[in-house]
């Protein structure tokens, strides 16, 4: 048996909107298009894991409406085993808002829905093949650490993208590897993170993943000098979900027994593959499958 990847995280219905420009307080914009797709930091990050053929199950919830439907066809479509879903009968599936510039760069605003009722006490049969689990945090936080502390002792190695940012200190030793932003590291590190001699240790996990978009990527390990992978070059149409598919791509790797350096430069490459396509989730569909 192929070992599994675990996605603990946000399903939404993406509404996007292209714009000639972020409004202004008091500004009223026309859209040069709108469209939706399925979305949400972890559906995403889902879906661009089982695309890389790595067995992957999503936790996750959504509402008793069609945006959950068309959600578990999505991720169904990319492979992506479903049956872990909640679906609840009180909460609509969580919804995006995002405005995306001519220049690939967009802003997000989340109505969380049944997101806001996921809950971390995972029957235990779900871990039962996972090597890895990934969760990110547009879901309730403390469903989050609790999801995580479970893995952490059925044996499972965790995975956190703080994206959005942690409320706090992440618990020592809970996290194997943080995957983070530079907005994110300076808000769990402080701004001079950089000047830190042992990051990984300064913020209590074993490895840490930092993003630069366009820059490429930064691997920090305990103990060892930094790794950095560049990005190459891309044609930037949209950004949205680029964070989703290095995240999902890096541990879809790991789970498959890749080193951490090819891990992420597998992470990279796909990553900036994704900014050449319109939206989050729906541009992965559209990558050509890598020849190594
Ligand atoms: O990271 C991109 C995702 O963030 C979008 O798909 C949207 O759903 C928001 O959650
Ligand atoms: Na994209």
């Amino acid at each position: 048996e192929s070992p599994t990847l675990l996605v603990f995280g946000s399903i939404n219905q993406d509404i996007v909107l292209r714009v000639p420009e972020f409004p202004e307080p008091g500004q009223t914009l026309k859209a040069l298009s709108a469209s939706r797709a399925t979305g949400g930091k972890g559906a995403n990050q889902a879906a661009a894991a089982s695309l890389q053929g790595t067995p992957t199950r999503m936790i996750g919830a959504v509402g008793n409406d069609s945006g959950g439907a068309e959600a578990r066809a999505a991720l169904e479509s990319a492979g992506v085993d479903t049956s872990s879903l909640m679906v609840s009968d009180d909460a609509a599936t969580g919804t995006a808002y995002i405005n995306v510039r001519g220049d690939g760069e967009n802003t997000i605003v989340v109505e969380p829905g049944a997101n806001a009722a996921l809950s971390g006490r995972t029957a235990e049969n779900v871990f039962a093949d996972a090597r890895w689990a990934l969760l990110s945090l547009e879901v309730p936080e403390s469903a989050a650490l609790e999801f995580a502390t479970r893995a952490q002792r059925l044996g499972v190695r965790v995975a956190l993208n703080a994206s959005p940012n942690l409320s706090g200190p992440l618990p020592e030793g809970l996290v194997d590897l943080l995957i983070v932003n530079t907005v994110e590291i300076s808000s769990l590190a402080g701004s001079a993170w950089q000047q830190i001699e042992d990051l990984p240790a300064a913020v209590g996990v074993e490895s840490v993943v930092v993003t630069r978009g366009g820059a490429g990527a930064d691997l920090f390990q305990r103990g060892e000098p930094v790794q950095h992978v560049p990005a190459e070059a891309v044609k930037v149409v949209d950004t949205t979900g680029c964070g989703d598919a290095f995240a999902g791509v890096m541990m879809a790797a790991l789970t498959q027994g890749a080193q951490y350096q090819d891990a992420l430069r597998q992470a990279t490459s796909f990553a900036g593959r994704a900014a050449e396509h319109p939206g989050a989730m729906s541009a992965y569909f559209r990558i050509p499958k890598a020849k190594d």
